[in-house]
């Protein structure tokens, strides 16, 4: 931790020499629209700095939605649990916020359980007792130098999640000399009615199991050989699925990582295999890494605890520590992904994990604003999607095919490429708007395809200054933020290129539907 908390510090302090001029410019350029990034479909805290989202559980109808955030600025700083609430993962409610440190520390990253048999013994009336293990940051303690700043601790719900108490004899979890020891991840490990908490310890992830929440028992570790390690190992999950094809049991454990992401800092990588209650086995080779999401800004995804329907529910923060505190947003830092359903199909090369969009999103789209885009279309809004298809000729073209470009009058640029010799989608955000407060924003996105076959499938989710890109049912995903200096006016589709036998496609507007629309 000590590292990465060093360089939010540092970004702290860059931003209050970049941010503000960038600011003050916008508020210039843009005087009708004083919010032009602020998304009209990804929640985003009102005001002030969010990053990771915590505690994902649903329980009475209600999904929880907790975060980590600040709110005393639009940087880092001492960590609450903001808290947010929707009956449909698409339309929140804001709440206050449910956690405030106190004397043991900040509030990290953690997760919230519904303690469905009473284990804990915390069940006052009626409602379940809803249950929060999070990470302890004791900044003093890390300030003077000791490795035992970190520790879990524990809150309870009485009220279905809307109120919440801390554990009189907390911490839950006391720290055994580990410097970075934090994200507790706590899930129900039916076959054996117990608790198993995932913990990020490091370079590897460690798993401990309890059958009251209170008292914890060291299985096993896992990682420090295997996946990527470009940075510390941060919010782990471990995930009980199955195989979409064969219907058999499968394990996920998604693990973040601060830093070494496939396109510059951070990224979530996942591992397959089998989990037998008390230790993980990677099915793949140690030196093997899979990505959740191949591009910048989805870091510190975890899944819903609870929630209906087959398939895990993801959400993931949209941003990137390289620069999350210097995007010119203002006066709130950082939306959240759109929320995920993930799935697992295997194929002749192993496990591979799909995310797309949940289903109820498609209640968003204005069916009546759908359009097949021939050549150029005018945007009226920049909350819309594009389901596109490219036939390509041949595989063996080794150039960047120009698919999609995003304009305005004022020369920012966005645009979309493949290229069918790599396989790889290439979005190209060098051009894409001032993109100057962080020298790690410039950058092209390449994402590469499972299959090269010659049928491109791509879904996009554009919303002001986030686009998502769901290639090939989900098997690729790329999801990266932009800021124009004025909104893009319009998108064109190329379908000229003699690379390409056909291209066809269709553009959705959506109903801005979260805080205002300015
Ligand atoms: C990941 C992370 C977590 C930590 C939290 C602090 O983004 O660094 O490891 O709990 O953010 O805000």
């Amino acid at each position: 931790m000590g590292k990465l908390i060093s360089n939010k510090r540092i970004g702290q302090l860059i931003c209050l020499f970049f941010f503000f001029p960038i600011s003050i410019l916008m508020g210039q350029s843009q005087p009708e629209k004083p919010e032009p990034y602020r998304p009209a479909i990804h929640f985003t805290p009102k005001e002030y700095w969010m990053n990771d989202p915590n505690g994902l559980v649903y329980y009475g109808g209600n999904y929880h939605l907790f975060y980590q955030y600040y709110p005393g600025g639009t940087v880092w700083g001492p960590m609450h649990w903001g808290h947010a609430v929707s009956k449909d993962l698409l339309h929140w409610e804001h709440l206050p916020i449910a956690l405030y440190p106190d004397s043991l520390g900040y509030i990290f990253s953690g997760s919230v359980i519904v303690d469905h048999l009473n284990t804990a013994g915390l069940q006052e009336g009626k409602e379940k007792t809803l249950i929060a293990i999070f990470t302890y940051h004791d900044s003093k303690g890390e300030k003077a130098g000791t490795s035992t700043f970190q520790t879990q601790g524990m809150a309870y719900s009485n009220d279905g999640g809307f109120t919440w108490k801390k554990y009189a004899n907390n911490p839950v979890l006391n720290n055994p000399r580990k410097k970075d020891f934090r994200d507790p991840k706590v899930s129900w490990y039916a076959k054996e009615k117990k608790w198993i908490m995932t913990l990020a310890v490091g370079n590897h992830v460690e798993f401990y199991s309890s059958s009251n929440l209170k008292a914890w028992t060291y299985l096993s570790s896992f990682g420090e050989k295997e996946g990527a390690h470009g940075g510390v190992w941060e919010c782990p999950d471990l995930i009980k699925m199955q195989d979409a094809s064969s219907g058999k049991e499968a394990w996920v454990l998604l693990v973040s990582i601060g830093n070494g992401g496939p396109n510059g800092g951070s990224a979530t990588q996942y591992f397959t295999g089998t989990f037998n209650g008390k230790t993980f086995l990677n099915d793949e080779k140690p030196e093997m890494v899979k990505w959740v999401d191949q591009g910048t800004d989805n870091y510190a995804g975890v899944t819903y605890f609870d929630a209906p329907g087959k398939h895990p529910i993801f959400i993931g923060w949209m941003s990137n520590w390289q620069y999350a505190q210097q995007v010119p947003t203002h006066p709130w830092r950082s939306a959240i992904t759109i929320p995920r359903e993930l799935t697992l199909i295997k194929n002749s090369k192993g496990f591979h994990l799909l995310s797309q969009p949940i289903k109820q999103y498609t209640s968003l789209l204005e069916m009546d604003i759908s359009q097949q885009v021939k050549d150029t279309i005018s945007l009226s809004d920049a909350a819309y999607t594009m389901q596109v298809d490219a036939d390509l000729v041949s595989n063996d073209v080794n150039e960047n095919i120009q698919l999609l470009e995003w304009n305005n009058k004022w020369g920012d640029t966005l645009s979309l490429k493949y290229n069918p010799a790599t396989a790889e989608i290439i979005l190209n955000r060098l051009q894409s708007g001032p993109g100057d407060f962080n020298p790690s924003f410039n950058r092209i996105i390449r994402g590469k395809r499972l299959q090269a076959n010659g049928r491109l499938s791509l879904q996009l989710i554009v919303d002001r200054s986030s686009i998502e890109i769901f290639a090939d049912k989900g098997s690729l995903v790329i999801t990266a933020l932009f800021f124009p200096s004025k909104p893009y006016q319009w998108v064109r589709v190329t379908s000229t290129s003699s690379k390409i036998k056909a291209i066809s496609a269709k553009y959705t507007a959506i109903k801005p539907i979260l805080q205002s629309a300015n």
